[in-house]
């Protein structure tokens, strides 16, 4: 056992870090106000309410709720244990995590040594490469230089079945170390053997750069699996890692664009071509964990496949993977290679700028998913546009609410007159018509649908009528559609955020806490009538006002014209 992390350091870090920094690196922040703020990384929204509060030293999500310190959002955003998090923080700043308890000796015996062992493997092989004529000449037939050997830390693992165990499995405790790190296996009367043998080695590295698994590769088809990997152990996840996102993020310091192609070789020709943009999966499909990682690494990501079957149906899985993920200013592309080429071969024939011209007409998602939804179905038909609008509409539903939703709505609705959304019925003009509510739960009403759907407040004509009305929360009312007004696309949870120093706050949240999210056009018109029973109600309360005015004699001659005009108006008392 490491020894425990006394809490003293905790609190000395987190004074010595600084939380806006920290996220900063990781997510872009706007500043707004004393504040910090972002699109949430926890959770996929087009509008920010993502908060890092420097004061606070804190971060909070208005959307998912996520919150918590820069320790915390480490844990949760590199998915790093409590331990972890504190060394990586501690690291930024120059600390050392002082231990309580414990040996020196034992407290490195971990998830430390674990990499350090594997670090170790990668080294070995990575020395027994030049030694192996076969492996050499191998390397030489695939092209790859000398930089890239060792850019990528590509090595050999000799015959036998002891390499790695004599080399690296000097006791006990390292044995279980190699077994856990998936580098030996088991016979069935138990004996262990290194599990890669006479294979060329691709260590695969985690996104800081240490040796987590590796995949080998034969020189031979007739030597069992072309490729094996690492299996699953606790620093291995074949579904979160990719292959070469490390050396990719080492190449640039800001990247536009990511390359995911199917194989080792394809993304080491690339790299060694001068695209350093391509990684790979490690023989599994794409998951939406990793269509994460890819976004985050850059807005643009390219999916390259095989233009057969399998290729395509690759595609696909990669496709259903990224919608989720496909928050504004995220694109997925997808380039489908001509018949019996990969990276690897087509590079080699066509060179860094041929490539780069497959990669810049590659096919953008919105094309390859119509299209392919649509192949074999006839869009002359009425049966076949209602097959495409079945197929698509759950698939779009699966994208994130934003812009690039609503242009595959509109896309699919052009395409089959289908609606994709339910919510964009007309109007119930007999909403418009409710039984009239008292006057102060007219504000109420009106407020409480404005939090419900604040892009309403784009559409309140200008100046307010109804802030001619004398009753109380009028005034707010109108702040609330300022503020709402400004910041388009706000949710309400934010929206009521604005006015956390305000008397009104706790009327505020309480209205939301009592928010029900009901038809949207329903709340649409029950705002909308509000606006205007309180604009009724306005003149009404005028009108009263002037008259009882003139009874007295003292209206002066503009005020006489306003009612003159008011009276004309006849507007008439709702009934109470
Ligand atoms: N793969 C695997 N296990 C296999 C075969 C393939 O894990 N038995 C994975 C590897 O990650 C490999 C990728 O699938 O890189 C693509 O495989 P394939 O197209 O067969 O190989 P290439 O990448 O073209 O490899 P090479 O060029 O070395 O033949
Ligand atoms: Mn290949």
């Amino acid at each position: 056992m490491r020894g425990r992390i006394p809490d003293s350091f905790i609190d000395e870090l987190l004074a010595r870090v600084d939380i806006v920094d920290v996220i900063e690196r990781r997510v872009p922040l706007k500043k707004a106000g004393r504040e910090w703020t972002a699109c949430c990384p926890f959770h996929n929204e087009r509008t920010p309410s993502f908060y890092v509060s420097p004061a606070k030293q804190f971060f909070h999500c208005f959307g998912c709720g996520a919150h918590g310190s820069a320790v915390k959002f480490l844990m949760d955003y590199e998915r790093l244990e409590f331990p972890d998090a504190v060394e990586e923080l501690a690291q930024s700043v120059g600390l050392t995590v002082p231990r309580e308890g414990g040996d020196d000796r034992v407290q490195r015996e971990d998830k430390t040594d674990l990499y350090a062992l594997l670090d170790a493997a990668a080294g070995w092989y990575e020395k027994e490469l030049p030694k192996n004529a076969d492996a050499q000449a191998y390397c030489k037939k695939r092209g790859l230089d000398a930089q890239t050997i060792q850019r990528f830390r590509i090595g050999w693992a000799p015959a036998g079945f002891d390499g790695v165990i004599k080399a690296l499995g000097g006791s006990d405790r390292r044995m279980q170390l190699l077994n856990e790190a998936g580098m030996v296996a088991s016979s069935e009367r138990g004996s262990r053997y290194d599990r890669f043998r006479e294979r060329l080695m691709f260590p695969i590295l985690d996104r800081r750069g240490r040796v987590i698994a590796f995949g080998g590769r034969v020189l031979q088809s007739d030597q069992g699996p072309k490729y094996l990997n690492s299996p699953e152990t606790p620093l291995f996840h074949k579904g979160r890692e990719l292959f070469a996102l490390w050396q990719v993020k080492q190449a640039n310091a800001s990247l536009t664009r990511i390359v995911v192609v199917e194989g080792y070789m394809d993304v080491i020709a690339m790299h060694q071509a001068g695209l350093p943009i391509a990684v790979a999966t490690l023989g599994t499909a794409t998951t939406p964990e990793h269509t994460e990682v890819l976004f985050r690494a850059a807005p643009d990501v390219v999916f390259c496949f095989d233009g057969d079957r399998a290729g395509r149906a690759a595609a696909w899985k990669a496709l259903e993977a990224a919608l989720p993920r496909l928050r504004d200013g995220r694109q997925a592309y997808f380039l489908f290679l001509p018949d019996g080429e990969d990276p690897d071969t087509l590079i080699r024939k066509e060179g860094k700028d041929g490539f780069e011209k497959r990669l810049k007409a590659a096919t953008p998602l919105s094309e390859y998913f119509f299209g392919e939804l649509a192949h074999d179905v006839d869009t002359a038909s009425l049966d076949g546009r209602a097959r495409l609008a079945e197929r698509a509409r759950p698939l779009i539903a699966r994208l994130p609410d934003g812009a690039f939703r609503d242009l595959m709505a509109q896309e699919l609705e052009k395409r089959t007159g289908a609606r994709a959304t339910l919510d964009t019925l007309p109007a119930p003009r007999s909403a418009l018509q409710r039984p009239t509510v008292a006057q102060r739960s007219l504000v109420r009403s009106a407020i409480a649908s404005l939090l419900a759907q604040p892009g309403m407040a784009d559409q309140v004509e200008r100046p307010y009528g109804f802030l001619r009305l004398d009753k109380p929360g009028v005034e707010l009312l109108a702040e609330l559609i300022d503020t709402a007004r400004s910041r388009p696309g706000i949710n309400p949870a934010v929206l009521v955020e604005h006015f956390a120093e305000r008397p009104e706050y706790p009327a505020l949240q309480k209205l939301m806490a009592a928010l029900v999210v009901g038809e949207p056009e329903a709340q649409r018109a029950e705002f909308f009538g509000a606006l205007q029973r309180m604009e009724e109600q306005a003149v009404i309360q005028r009108r009263d006002w002037l008259t009882a005015k003139s009874r007295d004699g003292t209206l002066d001659s503009a005020e006489k014209a306003e009612l003159r005009e008011l009276l004309a108006r006849r507007v008439t008392t709702p009934p109470a």
